[in-house]
This record gives structure tokens, C-alpha cells and sequence, in this order.
């Protein structure tokens, strides 16, 4: 009884040895009910009541134990230490276009931009014709595009840029618009370190009464200046796009060397970072918008170029190929 009353056991595999030595079907109890029979009558009647204690007390004990190491798992869960520390999750980090381009949407949003989004797979209308490409521009030669399907009128094709959400936007709502669009582009180049079939662009588009030049450098020099800090510099060159008129390419201050010269920038101490302009009274008309009413600017950037302006990366194919030990590199970046 004693030894019943002191027993503790440290495991599940010591509960077993108690459980055979008392419990068993060769065990103590087992064998004093077995001598028990032999006893005469009077003997029985005191004998009978102490044995069927101790029966209670051996069984009492090994149910007090048993509930505590069955949850524990069947081999000696008391063995593992817990207080040793676990075993780290690995932790990944976020892709370097997808901090840039978040990045770049936070700006915008505090300026009142939507995001907004667009199909891959797009037709002729949307990429090409609403945003008044002439038919035979170049732009739409087999060189750059990549067509899935060539039908007269209605090409299907992966887009070239993300204008083409601009002109799904302007369809389908009515002005004013204030929205940034971001996707991925295709385009029929040979992959190098500098040219990819396909990169990611932002698109941004700001329609209203009144909008005026001033307000597209006003944005887009605020917007610089969130993203590269203070000081850097903006200038903007005449270009040409089909969709806008008049329109520009606009240069900021080198960010890598500012200015004195380095290779990002050909020692000319300015880089291109989008192409900009007022969107062409034909495009609104082409999207249903009065143009005498209405008027905005429109601007894209593709973010690789962004990229590349902050970490100094020098190709183009890093960022598709998920070669861990560059993805790891951004880890401190939130
Ligand atoms: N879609 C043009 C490009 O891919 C960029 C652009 C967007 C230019 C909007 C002007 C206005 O080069």
C-alpha cells in the first residue's frame, strides 16, 4: 500500500511498469484474489473488504496518471524538454517591383489616386485604336506585339502598355477619374540584360474640369520627390505619343551619382523615368468623355526603371529569374 501511495511516475513507459505489476493479468492484485479464494468464510468476510481497497487504491493511482501521458502521445512525451527554443519559420521577402510599385501606389493614393486594374490579354480597341493610333503606326508592327489572334479590325493581342486600362476606365465611368494603374507588359524584344518580353508599368490618369499642364508636373514633381527625397530634379523633354498632346518624357536628376556623372545616368547626370502628356481630345471622344468639357494628363513609368534608380540593378533578368540569393537582399525593405 505504501508503495502504491508513493509511487509517481515520471513517464508513460514507468506508468506501464506499474500497470503490469499491480494491474496485470500475472500481477499482485491479481494473485491475492487468486490466494483469496483459498481462505475460509470468517477469514473471507474481513480479508474481502481490505482487498477490495487495495484493488481500489492500485486502480485509483494508475487512473489519476494515465489521462496526463495519453495527451502527452504514447512514447515518454515527458522526455522532451520544452523549454528548449523551436525551430525558426524561414521567412521570405517581398519581390523588389512589388516594393517599388507599393511604394509608389502609397504615394499616389495620399494625392486621392485609385488603383486601378486591367486584363493581360487585350484587343485591338483598347491597346491600339481608342488611343489614336494611326493604323499603320509602328508600334503595332509584329515586331513589338505579341498577337494571339490576327483578325481584321480586332486583333487580340498581350498589351504593350497599360494605357489600355486608361481607355477601359474612361468606358466605363463617368469623369471625374483619378486613378494609377499598375500591371505587367509585353513586348516582343530578345531577353538581355538590358530589354525583356515582358516588364511592369504604372499608369496614371487624372481627368477633370480644368486640368491643366501645371498639374501634371506639379504631380509628378511631387511625386518624385516622395519617392527619391528632396532636391532631386525634374525636367521635361518634348515627345510623342499617339494618345497625348502635347507630350513629354520627363528626366530626373540622376539618383545615383546626382549629377557628377555616372554610368546609370551615360555621364549625363539626368535618367528618363516615364513618358507624360494631355490626354488627346480624340482619346476622350474615342471613350465617350466631352472634350469641350473635359480635359487631364495621363503619365506611365515602367517600375524595373524605378528600381534600378534605387538599388542600382544592372539586369533586367533579376528580377524573373527568383534566384533567392537576390530576392534575400531585400529583406530589410518593407
Ligand atoms: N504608354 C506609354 C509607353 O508605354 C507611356 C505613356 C503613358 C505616355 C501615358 C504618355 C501617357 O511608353
Amino acid at each position: 500500500t505504501v508503495e502504491i501511495e508513493e509511487f509517481a511516475p515520471a513517464n508513460a513507459a514507468q506508468l506501464e511498469e506499474y500497470r503490469i505489476r499491480f494491474l496485470g493479468t500475472k500481477g499482485i492484485v491479481k494473485d491475492l484474489f487468486e490466494q483469496f479464494k483459498a481462505v475460509s468464510p470468517e477469514e473471507k468476510r474481513v480479508l474481502g473488504k481490505v482487498l477490495n481497497q487495495f484493488k481500489q487504491l492500485a486502480e485509483a493511482k494508475y487512473n489519476e496518471f494515465k489521462d496526463g501521458f495519453e495527451s502527452e502521445g504514447q512514447n515518454g512525451a515527458a522526455d522532451i524538454d520544452l523549454t528548449l527554443p523551436g525551430e525558426g519559420f524561414a521567412v521570405g521577402s517581398r519581390h523588389p517591383l512589388s516594393l517599388v510599385r507599393n511604394e509608389i501606389i502609397d504615394i499616389f493614393k495620399r494625392l486621392g489616386f485609385v488603383v486601378a486594374e486591367g486584363p493581360e490579354i487585350e484587343d485591338d480597341w483598347h491597346n491600339f485604336s481608342a488611343l489614336n493610333f494611326p493604323e499603320e503606326h509602328p508600334a503595332r508592327d509584329m515586331q513589338d506585339t505579341f498577337f494571339i489572334k490576327k483578325e481584321a479590325g480586332n486583333d487580340i493581342a498581350l498589351r504593350t502598355h497599360t494605357s489600355s486600362v486608361q481607355v477601359r476606365m474612361m468606358e466605363q465611368g463617368k469623369p471625374p477619374f483619378r486613378a494609377i494603374m499598375p500591371g505587367r507588359v509585353y513586348r516582343n524584344e530578345a531577353i538581355s540584360a538590358r530589354a525583356h518580353c515582358f516588364f511592369h508599368q504604372v499608369e496614371g490618369l487624372y481627368i477633370d474640369e480644368n486640368v491643366s499642364f501645371a498639374d501634371l508636373k506639379q504631380t509628378l514633381f511631387h511625386f518624385v520627390t516622395e519617392l527619391y527625397g528632396e532636391g532631386t530634379k525634374v525636367r521635361f523633354r518634348p515627345s510623342y505619343f499617339p494618345f497625348t498632346e502635347p507630350s513629354a518624357e520627363m528626366d530626373i536628376s540622376c539618383t545615383i551619382c546626382k549629377g557628377s556623372g555616372c554610368n546609370m545616368c551615360k555621364y549625363t547626370g539626368w535618367v528618363e523615368i516615364l513618358g507624360c502628356g494631355m490626354v488627346d481630345p480624340n482619346v476622350l471622344e474615342n471613350c465617350g468623355i466631352d472634350s469641350k468639357k473635359y480635359t487631364g494628363f495621363a503619365f506611365g513609368m515602367g517600375i524595373e526603371r524605378i528600381a534600378n534608380l534605387k538599388w542600382v540593378i544592372r539586369d533586367l533578368r533579376l528580377f524573373s529569374e527568383n534566384d533567392v540569393r537576390f530576392l534575400r537582399q531585400f529583406k530589410t525593405e518593407i
